[in-house]
């Protein structure tokens, strides 16, 4: 008898410690426990009715077959227009946009177009998850250290770790998990740093953009040093909503961008035409400057149901994160006390310490509040009993 022979036996993983993400995770305890879901960063509000309304449009015209590769022309114009009316800063549609299937795909795409075997990247934890696998899968090294104080980069750190073989920093301003947005300091440092290293480019992760409170966002598009430097990464899915879209753009010099093109045309080749479509027709209507002002409501009205609970929120001054020590409550690890938050409380979050290479617990939390007041309201009642 012929014994029984499975090919994926064979398999050697790229990506050996990659399991299910706690994303996956806790929107399935979730949805099991029907708890209220404050874990995943998604609104769970409508679209701008505005928006709803263009998409049905659009999708009755002729907008259903292959975009151009690099993105639709009146998208790509109008993402210069608000590039220069939010940072002053001039690009040119057909050399320096490339539309991608969210910022995803645009950081996967930048890693693997740019990085060699054995060339170092710099990731500052806690970390957004979509970094390091990229890096991996392209033969180079991530090279994990953790945030400073109040979640802003260690810039003495940084420099400890940057050599000659680091090609790329990545950051990630306004910061998810914490909610930190950088200060000035922070992009002159960087600017030093691109400086004395001629070779380093950064990976600038600013898909919370246009949510910030308390001050303005500095982009690495509004510094006339890192511009050239730097690939921007930005997300229409977090501007309008729209996460399941899933479609962003990347903002980089011609010579850098023609590269990462090469890989964009081979992974996607372009992106969802009628989305195209429908974005390039709502901005000309619209106008994100009302985004962190609907963001900071929500915020202080979190802050308002949580301020008889239990737990010690911490300082956010953008994205739609809210970070919470639970050190009153709680001495269990934090991916312990989120599933019994879950299970027994009926309100679903994310441990910190998973967006830590090494693990770190600090007893937080993160709480998405891009939420309906109702749900708000509904989760708070259920922390503060706790
Ligand atoms: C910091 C950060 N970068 C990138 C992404 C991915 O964005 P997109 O959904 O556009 O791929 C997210 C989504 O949560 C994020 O928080």
């Amino acid at each position: 008898m012929l014994k029984s022979f499975y090919f994926y036996d064979m398999i050697t993983s790229k990506l050996p410690n990659v399991g299910t993400t706690i994303f996956t995770v806790m929107s399935k305890m979730a949805n099991d426990y029907h708890a209220i879901n404050l874990s995943q960063g998604f609104p769970n509000f409508p679209i701008d009715e505005k928006l709803q309304s263009l998409l049905e449009q659009k999708t009755k015209e002729n907008v259903h077959q292959y975009a151009p590769m690099a993105g639709l022309p009146a998208l790509t114009e109008e993402i210069c227009n608000l590039t220069f009316k939010h940072y002053k800063r001039e690009i040119d549609a057909s050399k320096n946009v490339l539309i991608t299937a969210g910022a995803t795909q645009a950081i996967f795409t930048t890693i693997q177009a740019l990085i060699h075997p054995g060339d170092e990247v710099i990731i500052l934890d806690p970390s957004y998850d979509c970094y390091e696998s990229p890096i991996i899968l392209a033969g180079g090294k991530p090279i994990r250290i953790p945030l400073g104080e109040n979640f802003l980069p260690d810039w003495d750190l940084i420099r400890e770790v940057t050599c000659s073989k680091t090609k790329i920093i990545i950051t990630n301003n306004p910061h998810n998990p914490s909610g930190a947005v950088w200060k000035k300091e922070d992009l002159h440092e960087l600017e030093h740093l691109v400086i004395d290293y001629p070779n380093l480019l950064v990976l600038s992760d600013e898909v919370y953009e246009y949510i910030t409170f308390e001050h303005a966002h500095l982009s690495a598009n509004s510094s006339e040093i890192l511009k050239n430097r730097s690939i921007v990464v930005s997300s229409f899915g977090k501007t309008f909503h729209i996460t399941g879209w899933k479609i962003g753009y990347i903002i980089a010099p011609e010579n850098i961008l023609n590269e990462i093109k090469k890989v964009h045309q081979f992974l996607v080749f372009c992106v969802n035409s009628p989305a195209q479509h429908t974005l390039a027709a709502y901005l000309k209507e619209t106008n994100v400057n009302t985004l962190g002002s609907f963001y900071q409501e929500k915020r202080d009205y979190f802050h308002e149901l949580m301020k008889n609970s239990r737990f010690d929120l911490l300082p956010s001054e953008g994205t739609y994160f809210q970070l919470a020590s639970y050190k009153q409550i709680s001495n269990e690890n934090d991916i312990a006390f989120t599933k019994k938050l879950v299970v027994e409380h009926g309100v679903a979050t994310i441990p910190l310490s998973v967006f830590n290479a090494n693990g770190e617990d600090r007893k937080l939390i993160r709480f998405c509040f891009a939420k309906d007041n109702d749900t708000l309201k509904q989760a708070a009642e259920k922390l503060c009993k706790i």
